[in-house]
């Protein structure tokens, strides 16, 4: 891992307290690309004071060697390549090893680590059971919370998180779990039996297969389908310290074993605010229902006093347009012509209210763009996948980027548990008495 380095000559930033002329040094640190960071590792220890960063809108909460992203220009990079060129060229398990080693595999390496993702991709037969636990209308991100989590119950060898080789297995596990677990979801919802993965299947071709196949009728999985949805897999696969990856990294700051974590990120995740804004921009088409109304929206979207906000655009980084979101709407037209339905009403209200939101000065000026959200789900609908499953195929996808970062943070040589301190603004003290 490249370490981080003081700037050049030492440079530090000087802090005074006007009320008293106190300063204070503090380094600065330089990484190889993005924004110098102020070290204040040692803030507290010298000078009394908390930084205060509620959202950490202007904090860097680790180092990391994974994933580069440059809001303002639109830079989406995974160990230095650029996500245009992964999702032409690569496939998501390719991405995946990217991601966990830092390097594209060789093709023997590839061919090993296939290999080990695809004979970890059963469940435990007693895990089947845990579904029916679950009210058949149980949201399937319900059941990935609690399913997930229960992993670490079954592998107890894969739990010893000091050891190279049982992180290895549990990073295995749950990659290749992941689509089993989401797929299982989904059948239970439909009171369908569980299709077993096969192992003649790649990582697309088995999820599509254990989704949409039956024991009555041979499935056969539509390569465009299949394509597609690698492609979606390797546009959420990971993306720097967001929410749900923060989430898994503040858990497995304490030692806990990476299902429990992943569980964690899971969810994280399921908020509308994050991954769950591709459920939420399915439903908010539906509700706009037509052209017309768009006005309408971008209106309440506006209004600070209407909650509304128009799901799917917005970044807390990217301040220009999100290069998932433009390589989707590719996909889109590619894959709802392939599937003739390019004349989709709700991708026609998508793109009408890109065009509507792209043209209003409110958007333009808070720099709103659509994000990697605004068209997955489009994509999913096409594929026959339900609304309620769109947050489930993002949380399959980002695990490899959640356990990448997790890894990362376990090999740190300095690991500390996460321990945010607060400006306290409540009741000084006072004693008890009775009222
Ligand atoms: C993901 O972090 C990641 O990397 C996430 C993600 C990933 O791959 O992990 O990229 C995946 O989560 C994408 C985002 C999906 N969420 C949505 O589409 C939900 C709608 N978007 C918003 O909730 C919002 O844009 C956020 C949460 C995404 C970002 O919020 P920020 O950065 O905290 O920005 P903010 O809430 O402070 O908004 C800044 C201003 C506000 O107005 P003012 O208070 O300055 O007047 O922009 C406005 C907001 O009201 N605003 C919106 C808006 N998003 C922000 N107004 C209308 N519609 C929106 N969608």
């Amino acid at each position: 891992m490249p370490k981080k380095k003081a700037s050049d000559e030492n440079a530090t930033v000087t802090l005074i307290d006007n009320r008293t002329g106190k300063s204070w040094e503090q380094p600065l640190l330089t990484g190889t690309m993005g924004p110098d960071v102020i070290d204040v590792r040692r803030l507290y220890a010298e000078t009394g004071l908390f930084t205060f960063d509620p959202g950490y809108t202007s904090t860097a909460s680790c180092e990391s060697t994974i994933t580069f992203i440059d809001g303002e220009n639109g830079i989406l990079l995974h160990r230095g390549y650029p996500i245009e060129q992964l999702a032409a060229n690569s496939d998501y398990l390719e991405v995946c090893y990217l991601l966990l080693n830092g390097e594209l595999p060789e093709p023997e390496q590839k061919r090993e680590f296939v290999e080990g993702i695809t004979y970890h991709t059963m469940l435990h037969e007693k895990l089947n059971h845990f579904f029916s636990g679950f009210r058949r209308d149980s949201h399937p991100m319900a059941i990935m919370c609690g399913v997930v989590g229960a992993l670490s119950a079954f592998y107890h060898d894969s739990l010893d998180i000091g050891s190279p080789d049982y992180r290895r297995l549990a990073i295995y596990r749950l990659i290749a779990k992941m689509p089993t677990v989401a797929a299982y979801a989904y059948k239970y919802a439909l009171g369908q039996p569980f299709m077993y993965p096969r192992n003649d299947l790649d990582f697309a071709e088995n999820f599509l297969h254990m989704m949409f196949s039956n024991p009555c009728e041979d499935y056969q999985v539509s390569p465009t389908l299949a394509r597609a949805m690698d492609r979606v897999l390797i546009l959420h696969a990971d993306h720097e310290q967001n929410a749900s990856t923060s989430t898994v990294r503040l858990a497995g700051s304490s030692q806990a074993n990476p299902f429990a974590c992943i569980a964690a990120g899971i969810a994280s995740l399921w908020g509308p605010s994050h991954g769950g804004a591709n459920e939420a921009v399915l439903n908010m088409l539906k509700e706009i229902g037509n052209k017309d109304r768009v006005p309408e929206y971008i209106k309440r979207a506006k209004d600070k006093e209407d909650s509304f906000r128009l799901m799917g655009f917005g970044h807390r980084v990217y301040k220009n347009y999100d290069p998932r979101a433009a390589i989707l709407r590719e996909s889109c037209h590619e894959v709802l012509g392939e599937l003739g339905v390019d004349n989709e009403p709700l991708l026609e209200l998508a793109m009408e209210l890109e065009r509507i939101a792209l043209e209003d000065e409110y958007f333009v000026d808070k720099k709103l763009f659509p994000n990697v959200d605004f068209y997955s789900g489009i994509i999913y609908q096409a594929m026959g996948i339900p609304v309620s499953m769109f947050t489930v195929i993002f949380a399959v996808a980002r695990t490899a980027g959640w356990i990448a970062q997790w890894n990362e943070m376990i090999q740190e040589p300095v690991q500390k548990i996460g321990r945010p301190r607060q400006l306290f603004t409540g009741p000084t003290r006072r004693d008890y008495r009775r009222g």
